[in-house]
């Protein structure tokens, strides 16, 4: 079944048209990453698919669903989303930040989410005192790993990550890696991964899209992507 389907979407920001007849249909289970040249509509294609975005033309259809009619908050608690700029509210502790999207839920259970929270503190590799800081206080990819912890708090089906890891060290990034491919796995979900590191793409995606100028110029898998590059374009790719 198809939990993430773009159709036929045309998306413009003023007089630039970013995606023109778009279409993409995303399986259950599907780890599939992203890469693109800057500023080809990646960003713009996550943003659709929670209904960040809404589309000049086309429909975005969530679990069979067009998500047109459905209660959008009730849309994101089923959607991580891990975005760009990170994001984090600057008032609230991490424990807080990291916590945001079960407290839509109005949960009683305080001591739950609080033991949840330093579950992922640490899956995520921040130390749990960290929790009681405020975001200003971590460094650059402290603050992006707390973005991680607050996409998978809800254990969501489908995950959306926007360069998660660009502004962790290589080690970290590599732990990181890991985690989500073993997070894959255990959830079953469906995780659209957008990435500008090309080994990453291969190595995450169990499908890969690589996007240029708005459209798709190849989807496949890493073996066919570095056995059948499509362009010049994913052949200089995948060359690194
Ligand atoms: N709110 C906006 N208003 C006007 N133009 C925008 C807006 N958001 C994005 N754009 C433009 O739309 C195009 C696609 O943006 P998008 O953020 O989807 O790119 P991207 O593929 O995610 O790029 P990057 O790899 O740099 O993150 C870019 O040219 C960008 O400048
Ligand atoms: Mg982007």
């Amino acid at each position: 079944m198809s939990v993430i389907e773009l159709k036929d979407i045309t998306m413009s920001y003023g007089p630039n048209r970013i995606l023109e007849h778009f279409n993409l249909s995303v399986e259950q289970g599907t780890f599939l990453t992203m890469i693109g040249s800057s500023g080809c509509g990646k960003t713009t294609a996550l943003k659709l698919m929670n209904g960040l975005l809404t589309p000049e033309q086309g429909t975005v259809c969530i679990n069979g669903t067009d998500i047109s009619h459905t209660d959008i908050n009730e849309l994101r608690r089923g959607i991580g989303y891990v975005i760009q700029e990170i994001g984090l509210f600057p008032h609230m502790t991490i424990e807080k930040n990291i916590c945001y999207v079960p407290n839509l839920y109005k949960s009683p259970d305080k001591a739950a989410i609080a033991a949840r929270a330093r579950q992922l503190a640490k899956t995520v590799g921040l130390d749990a005192e960290m929790l009681k800081r405020y975001p200003s206080e971590l460094s650059g990819g402290q603050r992006q790993r707390v973005g991680i912890a607050r996409a998978l708090m809800n254990s969501p089906k489908i995950i959306l990550m926007d360069e998660p890891f660009g502004a962790v060290d290589e080690i970290t990034r590599k732990r990181l890696q890991e985690e989500i491919l073993r997070i894959h796995e255990e959830l079953g979900g469906t995780i659209v991964f957008v990435t500008h590191d090309i080994k990453e793409a291969l190595k995450l995606g169990s499908r890969v899209l690589v996007m240029d100028q708005g459209h798709i110029i190849q989807d496949g898998t890493p073996a066919r992507l570095l056995e059948h590059p499509a362009t010049d374009f994913v052949r200089r790719l995948v060359a690194g």
